[in-house]
């Protein structure tokens, strides 16, 4: 079994009322732990925030804090990382966790909705990433962990603009894990399959492959604390992945998938 390498005491959420990080947060809120939520929904923010502190029996709300901030708007990316930054001090771990799943025959009919698509899903969270690696680096230590997804991994008919911008984050994902290696600084790309979180209620979800948002947060906290370069969650995604990967392009093109 690989040792826990990291603490997760002092952790930033971003996205953090999202099924999947909701369910990381609480599976992380003890009375040892200090979190930074970020989400767009104040109310929402807030209710999380409520729960939290019970959770970490935080009667003075100091442990478990949070702000509101719309996380497409790369402007306010840098005053929301210096007021979590204030709030925990030295930070042991981020994750990444906002995204949309866009309607692909909407990106198809719209130059707009496409670039939103990938704004949103994949270069905002590159932009949140370059501004956060240089203090982690500076540090020496700590965690970055973004999640991304199994559609990064080949491109397909019916969610090609939101695969692309999964895709584009793990590759930032990969090159900062290179660089930051040599800084004592540990990159996990996360890449979950189908959860039955708010995001997929419009799907048929019954079926094996789908899993329930509390699994992917347990399998995301060892993730991070093992410091793993890439965790397929839940791990059967891993070996599915690799045989859709193998399947040659002429072969795969006539595929409706
Ligand atoms: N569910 C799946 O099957 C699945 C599979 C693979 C990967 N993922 C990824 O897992 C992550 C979490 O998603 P989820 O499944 O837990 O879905 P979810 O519950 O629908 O959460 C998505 C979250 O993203 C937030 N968000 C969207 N745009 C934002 C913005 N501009 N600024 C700030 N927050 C924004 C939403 O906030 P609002 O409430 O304000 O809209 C919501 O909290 C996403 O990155 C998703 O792509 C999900």
């Amino acid at each position: 079994m690989t040792p826990r390498k990291n603490p997760l005491q002092r952790i930033v959420l971003f996205g953090a009322t999202s099924a999947i990080a909701s369910a990381v947060a609480r599976e992380l809120a003890t009375p040892d732990t200090q979190l930074f939520c970020v989400a767009r929904d104040g109310t929402a923010l807030q209710a999380l925030l409520d729960d939290l502190r019970v959770r970490a029996d935080d009667t003075d709300g100091t442990r478990i804090q949070g702000t509101t901030a719309d996380l497409a708007d790369i402007d306010a990316h840098a005053a929301v990382w210096q007021q979590a930054q204030q709030a925990l001090g030295e930070v042991d771990a981020v994750l990444l966790a906002w995204g949309t799943l866009p309607d692909q025959a909407a990106c198809d009919a719209s130059v707009e909705a496409t670039l939103d698509a990938i704004h949103v899903n994949g270069t905002s969270a590159i932009a949140l990433l370059a501004r956060i690696a240089p203090d982690f680096e500076r540090q020496g230590r700590g965690v970055i962990a973004a999640i991304g997804s199994v559609a990064g991994d080949r491109g397909r008919q019916s969610n090609y603009a939101y695969g692309t911008a999964k895709g584009m984050l793990a590759t930032y994902l990969q090159g900062l894990r290179n660089r930051l290696f040599f800084h004592g600084v540990d990159v996990v790309t996360l890449k979950p399959g189908f959860v039955r979180t708010p995001m997929t209620a419009g799907f048929n979800r019954a079926g094996a492959l789908w899993a329930e948002p509390e699994a992917v947060a347990s399998g995301i906290v060892k993730a991070m604390q093992r410091g793993r370069e890439v965790a397929y969650l839940p791990w059967i995604w891993r070996i599915i992945m690799t045989v859709i990967r193998l399947l040659p392009e002429y072969l795969f093109k006539r595929l409706k998938l």
